[in-house]
């Protein structure tokens, strides 16, 4: 049908998505959507890594990640939008790929030691855990992929993915091509305490909140901190707020603010007024087309469903070769 490269990633749906997340990983997804035949998929077999003490929420979150993914830009049109859960294949792919997949491998795999440090308050030492780059590589292989557009925390993973694949390919002969890490630049965003903007950190803005949730959180974001008073003079290069500024206002009212600032003609309360009111401007566009598809979820059920088909129809294509591959073909 199209000899576009193949070009595959996923999003572990844990909660809504933040200014952080848009400009880095999703507006690259939506960019590239002409180029390639992009596949783009909702992981929540890979939430359950984490959160299955209580996958409640998981649903809850992945049908707001739809959300999220549409009224940014994702096109049902462009690409092909699903859920990993619905396909099975790619647990029976997982199950396939864990009896090739050497231990050390896995327990060597950097995020995998990070991972197990930082969210101590959770027992991570499952077997699912440790298989989470192989759960991965099964996602990614599944649709033949070659590129995979990821953080560069992920990169392992890739890494990971190809050793994988090149296993399969030599035990068994040539099914999968070894997809390569596209790293996806994440500009470094500030929550409103000034702090790597986080979900965990409570310090983000949602592409989901109302006007009045943008205008609380900036009126909280910590400016300059040496500018005590409204007389001081400010630094716009140690500001929070400015930065903001230099991405949702236009070029000149931030060189009128850059101005102002430095001769303390504005105050930060005023500055972060225009600030929030740009920022409301910005995602003005994404709100609407939320509010939208919100509103009608049929619609946003048939892209799912429509979307869960087309992935569907490549796993079980791959999935038959994978069978014939090694001769467990019932
Ligand atoms: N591990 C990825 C993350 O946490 C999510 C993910 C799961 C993924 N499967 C994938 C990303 C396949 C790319 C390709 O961000
Ligand atoms: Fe920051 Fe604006 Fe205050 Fe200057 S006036 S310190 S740019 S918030």
């Amino acid at each position: 049908m199209t000899n576009k490269k193949r070009i595959l990633s996923g999003m572990r749906p844990t909660g809504p998505l933040h200014l952080g997340n848009l400009h880095g990983a999703l507006s690259n997804w939506i960019d590239i959507q002409d180029t390639y035949d992009c596949f783009y998929f909702i992981a929540d077999w890979h939430a359950l890594t984490s959160d299955y003490e209580d996958p409640s929420t998981i649903s809850d979150h992945t049908k707001n990640m739809m959300l999220d993914w549409l009224s940014a830009g994702l096109s049902p049109e462009k690409s092909t939008l699903f859920i990993q859960s619905y396909i099975k294949e790619h647990a029976e792919l997982f199950l396939i790929l864990s009896m090739i997949t050497p231990v050390p491998w896995l327990e060597r795999n950097p995020t995998y030691k990070d991972q197990i440090i930082q969210l101590d308050n959770k027992d991570l030492s499952t077997y699912g855990f440790l298989g989470y780059p192989v759960l991965q590589a099964a996602d990614i292989i599944m649709y033949k992929a070659n590129g995979v557009p990821v953080g560069v925390d992920q990169v392992p993973h890739v890494e990971i993915t190809r050793e994988i694949a090149r296993r399969f390919n030599y035990l068994y002969g040539n099914v999968f091509p070894e997809p390569d890490a596209v790293l996806t630049q994440t500009p470094k965003i500030l929550g409103f305490d000034r702090r790597k903007m986080s979900k965990s950190y409570n310090n983000a803005i949602y592409l989901s909140d109302t006007r009045d949730d943008i205008s609380s959180k900036v009126s909280m974001m910590i400016t300059d901190p040496d500018r005590a008073r409204k007389n001081d003079p400010g630094n716009p290069e140690i500001c929070n707020v400015f930065s903001f500024h230099q991405m949702y206002s236009t070029e000149d009212t931030s060189k009128d603010i850059n101005d102002q600032c430095r001769k303390a003609l504005i105050g930060c309360v005023e500055c972060k007024k225009i600030m929030a009111e740009n920022l409301i401007k910005f995602l003005e566009p994404i709100r609407e087309k939320r509010e939208y598809y919100a509103s009608q979820p049929e619609i946003v059920d048939e892209i799912i469903a429509a979307g869960n088909e087309k992935a569907k129809a490549v796993a079980s294509q791959t999935m038959a070769e994978v069978r014939q591959a090694i001769k467990l073909n019932y």
